[in-house]
């Protein structure tokens, strides 16, 4: 029987894992491996004494990126990003004059990376600026980092029930005081079940599985909220991460980026734009598009199409202050990754010009 199809989406874990790891690695070389991306920067903030001091974030940034340094008590400062996802160069080097952070985050949104700028920055500031770069968006690009730490959440690639890795200088060698991994076990089995349910919709097109595969993922989702501590990496998600090394998802994600990017029409133009020629993207999270359109709209319009696009990121209520909020309402990403292939992305193309002639109408 065909599998009813959705494109994007959460990833279920498949086949659901019989052999589960016990074997618990916290560091390979100088990479530690924590339960979340918030785990990482809250291991960050402890190795650097970054608690309480001031810190600079970007002003387009994901919630969870911010909360572990509000938690600290650090003062946070946000610096622009305009709508190309794109930091001004002179802009930050007067940020920086001025502002004196003691740290600085920075991302390389959606796999693109600004490396001439950040090298700069790096260049003038490095020894008065703690520089960290929040590679979940480029993690599988070329680039050179310029940083004194990187770090990334790890679950946005694949089927990884949590996970999230802190680079540190190779000089450097820490043990953590990890809480317990009680949380870990618990959260995976939910994932477990998340996944048995989606994989049975998925091949009967019931809504009451979809209904309760929500519900199970999201709770698996809100343990993270509640972790206050430094977990480390469930062995069961680390050995999912390195099955997903050797897969060939990297190609897979490249080629569906490059499918859209082609067949993207200019006249659709008028309703939405692409805002990375996909060619220089390495290794592609999504494909975001800046709409002119209302973004409920649209994203209504690709559900009922059983396509799945996410609003990366709603704004955090913890950004108090006004700044071009351009991003937080316009940008949408159109899911392009390794569980779906040509057949999928001309499906997908098929509904965005169905999308433009019943706009014109
Ligand atoms: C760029 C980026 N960094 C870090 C995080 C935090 O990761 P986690 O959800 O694994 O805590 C997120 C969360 O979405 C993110 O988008």
């Amino acid at each position: 029987m065909e599998l009813f199809k959705e494109i994007g989406g959460n990833f279920p874990l498949d086949p659901i894992p019989d052999q589960r790891s016990n074997h618990w690695v916290e560091q390979v070389g100088s990479s530690y491996f924590f339960s979340s991306g918030r785990a990482a920067i809250l291991a960050m903030i402890q190795l650097s004494n970054a608690a309480g001091k001031k810190v600079a974030l970007p002003y387009f940034t994901c919630h969870s990126v911010i909360e572990p340094f509000d938690r600290a008590g650090c003062e946070l400062l946000f610096y622009p990003v305009n709508p190309h996802l794109r930091v001004d160069e002179m802009t930050m080097i007067e940020f920086c004059s001025k502002e004196q952070p003691f740290l600085l985050l920075y991302h390389d949104y959606f796999g693109n990376v600004q490396e001439e700028i950040w090298k700069e920055l790096w260049v003038a500031f490095q020894d008065q600026i703690l520089f960290v770069n929040d590679q979940t968006h480029s993690f599988f690009g070329d680039n050179e980092s310029y940083a004194h730490f990187s770090l990334m959440s790890m679950r946005k690639w694949g089927a990884i029930s949590e996970g999230g890795m802190l680079r540190v200088p190779s000089k450097m060698s820490f043990g953590f005081d990890y809480a317990n991994r009680l949380a870990s076990d618990v959260r995976l089995e939910c994932y477990v079940q998340a996944s048995e349910l989606k994989l049975e919709y998925l091949n009967n097109d019931q809504s009451k599985e979809k209904e309760l595969f929500r519900k199970l993922f999201y709770q698996s989702e809100s343990f993270f909220d509640q972790e206050q501590e430094v977990y480390p990496m469930h062995p069961t998600a680390l050995t999912a991460w390195r099955q997903l090394l050797d897969a060939d998802f990297r190609q897979r994600r490249k080629r569906n980026s490059l499918i859209l990017s082609d067949a993207w029409s200019v006249e659709w133009n008028i309703w939405g734009e692409p805002i990375f020629d996909a060619s220089s993207t390495a290794v592609p999270l999504y494909f975001p598009i800046l709409l002119k359109v209302e973004r409920k709209l649209f994203q209504i319009f690709l559900a009922e199409r059983n396509v799945y696009a996410p609003i990366i990121w709603p704004k955090s209520s913890l950004i108090s202050i006004k700044g071009d909020d351009v991003l937080y309402n316009q940008l949408i990403c159109l899911p392009i990754d390794q569980r779906y292939g040509e057949s999928d992305m001309n499906r997908l193309v098929c509904i965005l010009d169905e999308f433009h002639n019943q706009l014109d109408r």
